[in-house]
């Protein structure tokens, strides 16, 4: 078993979504571990309802050619410095995954399964996080692109909704703030036990 440092509390409420990446490769023995974990997420009928294709070490190498054609609007009319400064936005993170899930015909069916797989995201971003490498959970239009899909070999009747990025940085980033607790949770019978 790996050894975790943080608290699953501390994990929880210490975790922010990565913006700014180092740079720093990130090991895909890791993001193999990490994965692995995750997939103990709870999940209706145990359909497992995902699967990852992960672009790491040469992979994510390669991987960045196909996002500066899907990612980077009209990139063959850009300079070669604009054409940089909009790669910049995908080259920080050390890889990346791509979070893809059946699409169900049944709605209830289909709406457990985005929510099992968003459950292994943030189990995914929780186990990162203990081992001091950042996520950050992107949903960049390219995702549908007919094209792009084609190419990470998404099949019909699946979708992918995440770009999970994982990477290493320099500076945690501030907190934002959630609604206090008054605002979201109200006690039902509550009046009643009063009356
Ligand atoms: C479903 C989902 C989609 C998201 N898509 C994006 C995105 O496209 N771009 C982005 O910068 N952040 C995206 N985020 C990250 C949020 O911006 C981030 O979680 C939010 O700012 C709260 O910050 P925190 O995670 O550090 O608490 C997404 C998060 C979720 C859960």
């Amino acid at each position: 078993m790996n050894e975790q440092a943080l608290s699953v509390r501390d994990a929880i409420i210490t975790r922010r979504s990565i913006k700014n990446f180092n740079g720093q490769p990130v090991d895909p023995e890791n993001i193999a571990e990490i994965l692995e974990d995750a997939a103990w997420a709870p999940n209706h009928g145990n359909r497992n309802p995902w699967r990852f294709v992960v672009a790491a070490d040469k992979g994510y190498v390669k991987f960045l050619d196909i996002l500066r054609e899907y990612g980077v609007p009209k990139w063959k009319e850009l300079s070669e410095e604009e054409l940089e400064k909009q790669m910049k936005k995908f080259t920080g993170p050390g890889a990346v995954s791509f979070v893809i899930v059946p699409e169900d015909p049944r709605q209830k069916e289909r709406l457990e399964d985005y929510a099992a797989a968003s459950m292994f995201v943030q189990n995914t971003m929780l186990l990162a996080w203990d081992k001091g490498i950042g996520t950050c959970w992107k949903t960049p239009g390219f995702l549908d692109n007919p094209k792009f899909r084609e190419e990470l070999g998404v099949k019909p009747g699946e979708r992918i909704i995440s770009m999970l990025q994982f990477g290493y940085y320099d500076e945690r980033p501030k907190a934002r703030p959630r609604k206090p607790l008054e605002e979201f949770v109200t006690y039902y019978g509550e009046e009643i036990e009063e009356a």
